[in-house]
C-alpha cells in the first residue's frame, strides 16, 4: 500500500500544502486549510478493480447509453434540458432545509421504473413519513438508510434500480479510504466510486451536496468536475418560492430556470412565474419598475425596486444590491450622474430584484435606472408600464435580445406600454412602445424628468 502523508488541504479549491497557513495561496481564501491525508488517488483504486478496457475503432463506439429520460417532474426536466441521461451523475446542491430531499423523493416517485433512495442523513422511518406526506409511497421506490459506501453498492446490485439518489455525498463514507466521513478524501473518493457505478451500470445517479454559507459546495470544489451536471436549489427559507438552476450541464442548457413552491405536501411547479412574481406588487409606489426579463428561454416579469435615503454625515454612502450585480449598479449610478445629471453622491442606494431572482442580463439596466430615479424623485412609474434596455457608458440605450417575447409576456399580464431602446423591433404584440435613445429620454418618457 502506498504511503499516506499528512497535508493541509483547502476546503474551497482542494489545493494541498505541506504546511498549515491562514490563507490558501492557491485561491486566496482565508481559514480554509484543514488536515487531510494524501495517498494514492482514490479515483484510481476503483477502475483498477474493473476489467481492463479494450481499444476499439472510434466509429464503432456506441454514441451513448441512450438519450435523456424525462423525470416526470416538469420544472426539473426544463432545467436539465429533457431529463436525466443514463450513466450520468448529477449533483444537487443547496443550503440545508431548502428542499433537496423533498425534490428528490418526488423525482423518485415520478420516475418511470424502479428506483433506490439512499438516505445517509435521515432514518428510514423519517423518510417514510415524508414520502407518505408528499404521496411518494410507490411500490418500486426502494429505501436504504445507510452511510457505508460498499453496502450501498451491494444494495444497488440487489435492487437493480434504474435511478439512484444518494442523500448526501458528505455523509457517506468508504472505510477503505481511511479518513473521516465528510473529509475531502472521503467525499471525492465516494463520488468517484458512484460515478463509476453510474457509468458501468448505465443508470443516472443523483448526489445531494450541502452548500456552505459562502455558496460553494461544502468540501471540495473538485466534485463539480467529477460529475456531469451540477444543479443549485435556492430560495429564501422563509419564503415558499424555490429556484432550480443548472450550474453545469454536459447534456443541455445552463440558463434555464425551474420554479417551485414549497407547500404542505411537497414542491409544486410554478408554470406561470410572472404572475407569481408580481402578486405582492403595490402599484403607485415610488421606486418600483417592472422588467420583462428572460431566464434561459423563459420570459419572466420581475419587479425591480430601489430605495434611496440621505447618507448619515461623514461616512461614504452605502450601496446595497440584492439580486443585482453591485458593479453594474455602481456603473449605472455613474452614468446617471454624468449623462442625466442625477446625482446619488449624498444618498444611500438600495436596489433589489424581488422574489429571489438574480438579474444578470444587461437588459435589466433601464429598469434599475428608472427604479432609482423614481425613488429619488418620489414619483411612481405608471402601473401599466414595463421597461427594458441595456445602458451604455455614454448614456445611450442599446437593444436587447428577444424583445418580442418580452413584450408578449408583458401584454399577457395586462401591461399596455413599454419603454424600449429606440432600435427595438416592433413587437406586434399590441403593446404601445415608447422608443427612447438615451437615459435622459427614458426618464422623460416615464414622466420622471430630472429630479
Ligand atoms: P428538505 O427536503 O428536508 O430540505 P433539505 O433536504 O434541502 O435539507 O425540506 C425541508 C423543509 O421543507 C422543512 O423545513 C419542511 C419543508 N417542507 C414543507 O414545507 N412541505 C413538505 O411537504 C415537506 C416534505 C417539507
Ligand atoms: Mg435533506
Amino acid at each position: 500500500m502506498a504511503k499516506l502523508r499528512l497535508v493541509y488541504r483547502c476546503g474551497d479549491c482542494g489545493a494541498a500544502f505541506p504546511k498549515w497557513a491562514g490563507q490558501c495561496s492557491s485561491c486566496q481564501a482565508w481559514n480554509t486549510l484543514v488536515e487531510d491525508v494524501e495517498g494514492p488517488e482514490p479515483t484510481l483504486a476503483v477502475p483498477l478493480l474493473a476489467p481492463a478496457a479494450t481499444p476499439v475503432p472510434i466509429a464503432e463506439v456506441a454514441r451513448d447509453l441512450g438519450g435523456p429520460r424525462p423525470t416526470g417532474v416538469g420544472e426539473l426536466d426544463r432545467v436539465l434540458g429533457t431529463g436525466l441521461v443514463p450513466g450520468s451523475v448529477t449533483l444537487l446542491g443547496g443550503e440545508p432545509g431548502i428542499g433537496k430531499s423533498t425534490l428528490l423523493l418526488q423525482l423518485l416517485a415520478s420516475w418511470p421504473g424502479r428506483t433506490l433512495y439512499v438516505s445517509a442523513e435521515e432514518s428510514a422511518p423519517q423518510v417514510r413519513l415524508r414520502a407518505e406526506r408528499i404521496g411518494a409511497l410507490r411500490p418500486d421506490l426502494f429505501l436504504l438508510a445507510e452511510t457505508v459506501l460498499p453496502h450501498i453498492v451491494t444494495a444497488i446490485d440487489e435492487v437493480r434500480p434504474s435511478l439512484v439518489v444518494v442523500d448526501s455525498i458528505q455523509t457517506v463514507a468508504d472505510p477503505e479510504l481511511g479518513s473521516a466521513p465528510g473529509s475531502i478524501v472521503q467525499v471525492r473518493g465516494c463520488a468517484a466510486r458512484l460515478v463509476h457505478e453510474a457509468k458501468t451500470r448505465g443508470i443516472p445517479v443523483v448526489l445531494v451536496g450541502h452548500v456552505t454559507k459562502e455558496g460553494g459546495l461544502a468540501g471540495p470544489r473538485t466534485l463539480e468536475h467529477v460529475v456531469d451536471v451540477v444543479l443549485g436549489f435556492e430560495g429564501d427559507r422563509h419564503h415558499s418560492l424555490r429556484l432550480l438552476r443548472a450550474v453545469k450541464n454536459r447534456y443541455g442548457p445552463t440558463d434555464e430556470l425551474g420554479l417551485f413552491e414549497m407547500v404542505e405536501d411537497g414542491l409544486v411547479g410554478v408554470p406561470d412565474a410572472s404572475r407569481l412574481f408580481l402578486t405582492d406588487r403595490r402599484t403607485g409606489v415610488a421606486g418600483s419598475a417592472v422588467l420583462p426579463t428572460l431566464e434561459g428561454q423563459r420570459p419572466l416579469l420581475v419587479e425591480v425596486q430601489a430605495l434611496t435615503t440621505a447618507t448619515s454625515a461623514g461616512g461614504s454612502p452605502r450601496r446595497s444590491a440584492q439580486g443585482v450585480d453591485p458593479s453594474r449598479l455602481a456603473m449605472l449610478l455613474a452614468v446617471l450622474e454624468r449623462r442625466a445629471r442625477v446625482t446619488t453622491a449624498g444618498l444611500e442606494v438600495y436596489a433589489s430584484a424581488v422574489g429571489g431572482v438574480r438579474l444578470v442580463e444587461p437588459g435589466a439596466d433601464l429598469a434599475l435606472v428608472l427604479a432609482i430615479c423614481s425613488a429619488i424623485s418620489n414619483q411612481p412609474i405608471a402601473p401599466d408600464l414595463v421597461v427594458f434596455g441595456e445602458v451604455g457608458l455614454a448614456g445611450e440605450l442599446r437593444q436587447v435580445t428577444h424583445a418580442k417575447r418580452r413584450l408578449a409576456e408583458a401584454a399577457r399580464l395586462g401591461f399596455r406600454r413599454a419603454i424600449v431602446p429606440a432600435n427595438s423591433p416592433d413587437g406586434g404584440t399590441g403593446m404601445s412602445l415608447l422608443r427612447v435613445a438615451t437615459v435622459a429620454e427614458a426618464l422623460a418618457a416615464a414622466s420622471l424628468g430630472s429630479p
